[in-house]
């Protein structure tokens, strides 16, 4: 009796024990969906008027790197919304989330029309990507949002540089890329109005540092 009277501020804490398991699969089936490509994009793709051209290798290995963020972010946002606390912050990560699906379905179809396939590796950056985000989730939402804001920043840079490398008639991969730097710099500056923190610089670091690995090795892999 004691132990459970002890017990029952903890448990008057945690989601209902249903919901915790419809949200356990719901990140299940985003899972799927987003290693298997069964993802459908809400807006139509900004490449769809552009014209093609360019230098098709490089585009495609660029291209698949940005695939493989895309699912990195899918991960990240999945494993985040899983812990979140605050229904608005819950709703900022499912609304990034819904536009993280139209980055991604727009990524995979224009590997495909470059002739190429996305990472062998997505698998393992999923699973990585989906722990970091419960991890983040788990700090609580002002650390979370804060997660948010740098990852943001980090993929804004990130895409800068790829405009930059990206054949300059390869329209249509740009057009995708220019649209995807808009709506990541949204999700950042959304992370910073809920009151995301400022995370420490070996944090940030270690990120740059992933991201590296993982922008590396998609290019070829
Ligand atoms: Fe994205
Ligand atoms: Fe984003």
């Amino acid at each position: 009796m004691k132990g459970a009277a002890q017990a029952a501020p903890f448990l008057l804490s945690m989601p209902a024990r249903h919901s915790f398991i419809d949200q356990v699969l719901i990140a299940a089936d985003e899972a799927l969906r987003a290693l298997s490509g069964a993802v459908t994009p809400g807006r139509p793709s900004p490449a769809s008027t552009a014209p093609d051209g360019g230098d098709r290798h490089l585009a495609a290995g660029l291209m698949r790197v940005n695939h493989t963020g895309e699912i990195c972010a899918q991960a990240l946002y999945s494993g985040q919304a899983l812990f979140a606390r605050d229904g608005r912050v819950r709703a900022a990560l499912q609304g990034a989330a819904a536009e993280e699906r139209d980055h991604l379905a727009w990524c995979r179809t224009r590997l495909g029309e470059l002739g190429s396939r996305p990472s062998l590796l997505d698998p393992l950056w999923y699973a990585g990507s989906f722990a970091l985000g419960m991890a983040s989730g788990l700090a609580g939402d002002r650390w979370s949002m804060g997660f948010l804001a740098e990852t943001e920043a980090q993929v804004e840079r990130h895409l800068e540089g790829h405009l930059d490398r990206l054949p300059v008639d390869d329209h249509r991969s740009r057009a995708i890329v220019s649209q995807m730097r808009e709506d990541e710099g949204r999700h950042g500056s959304t992370g910073r109005a809920l009151g995301g923190a400022e995370l420490p610089p070996p944090v940030k670091a270690a990120m740059g540092l992933a991201s590296k690995v993982m922008t590396r090795t998609a290019f070829y892999v």
